[in-house]
């Protein structure tokens, strides 16, 4: 389902920030992740774990060409979109539900309008210029919306909603592109432990009913152990780990999030 083939990416770093390498000359760009090699069968739930900086974030976002990795393929469902035309690009791209920290919602539209958004990439550019939905789309929001719980809320403001509410509208709208794949970026981090656990019953029941491969990341070691099929280790931009969650010992936990202590803050007893 996705295939990922040496993929590196360095980030170009401001004039005068970049740090003095071992040979003495500093480096204009930042290394955020070296030769990742990953295969993903359709309806896995992988897990990212990595402490901050460790190329979760970069992982994803080269995973649907949101940024264009310095080196490596990307295949989706067979086909390299690393190479493709834009167009093709694009209608891969739509089958892939994308799920933020901070919601990345129009705060001031309605929740029925956010998720309208989500069939954006199936409605013809003047339609979706006009914002013109057809009814068949309305019907898909309705009924992403009612899985997510929120279909009395359709016509409230976003604004208006708990911080639980708008991930589930976040959650309805990548449902609504009919998604192959969810990709999730820390989707429960900005939410309190009670709601991190609503919120992931609810990605975690969708992904199994729909067969939708999930790649999440998530900072809560318990958390990622419940609810992914296989977990991967990032650490300084390499995979350091990739196995099964019943597989994963104090070592690897320490090889993830290296030699200190902190790997304990990441909830190893739990939350
Ligand atoms: N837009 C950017 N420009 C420059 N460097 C970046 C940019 N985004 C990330 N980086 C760098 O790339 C490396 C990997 O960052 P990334 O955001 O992928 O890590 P992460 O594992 O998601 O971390 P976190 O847990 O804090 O979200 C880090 O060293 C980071 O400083
Ligand atoms: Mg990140």
């Amino acid at each position: 389902m996705i295939r990922i083939e040496g993929l590196s990416h360095y980030y170009p770093i401001r004039a005068g920030s970049a740090p003095i390498g071992v040979n003495g000359h500093r480096s204009n760009r930042e290394m955020a992740l070296c030769d990742i090699n990953l295969g993903i069968s359709q309806g896995e739930r992988v897990v990212l774990l990595g402490s901050s900086g460790a190329g979760k974030s970069t992982l994803l976002r080269c995973t649907n060409l949101s940024i264009k990795p310095t080196r490596g393929k990307v295949f989706i469902g067979g086909r390299e979109i690393t190479s493709a035309p834009i167009k093709e690009v694009e209608q891969i791209r739509r089958q892939i539900g994308v799920i933020y920290q901070q919601f990345n919602l129009l705060e001031g539209a309605s929740a029925m309008k956010n998720v309208l958004l989500g069939r954006l990439g199936y409605t013809g550019t003047m339609q979706s210029i006009l914002g013109r939905f057809s009814e068949e789309d309305h019907a898909i929001a309705i009924d992403c919306l009612t899985r997510v719980g929120l279909e009395k809320y359709a016509q409230k403001r976003v604004s208006d909603l708990s911080g639980g509410q708008k991930q589930r509208v976040a959650v309805a709208r990548a449902l609504a592109q009919r998604p192959k794949t969810i990709l999730a970026d820390e989707p429960v981090a900005s939410l309190d432990p009670k709601l991190m656990k609503e919120v992931m019953d609810l990605i975690h029941k969708i992904c199994v009913d729909d067969q939708i491969t999930l790649v999440a990341s998530l900072h809560f070691l318990e958390l990622a152990k419940t609810y992914a099929t296989r977990l991967v280790g990032l650490r300084a931009g390499q995979i350091v780990f990739d196995d099964i969650p019943a597989e994963l010992t104090d070592k690897d936990i320490i090889d993830i999030y290296g030699e200190t202590e902190d790997w304990v803050l990441y909830g190893k007893r739990g939350f």
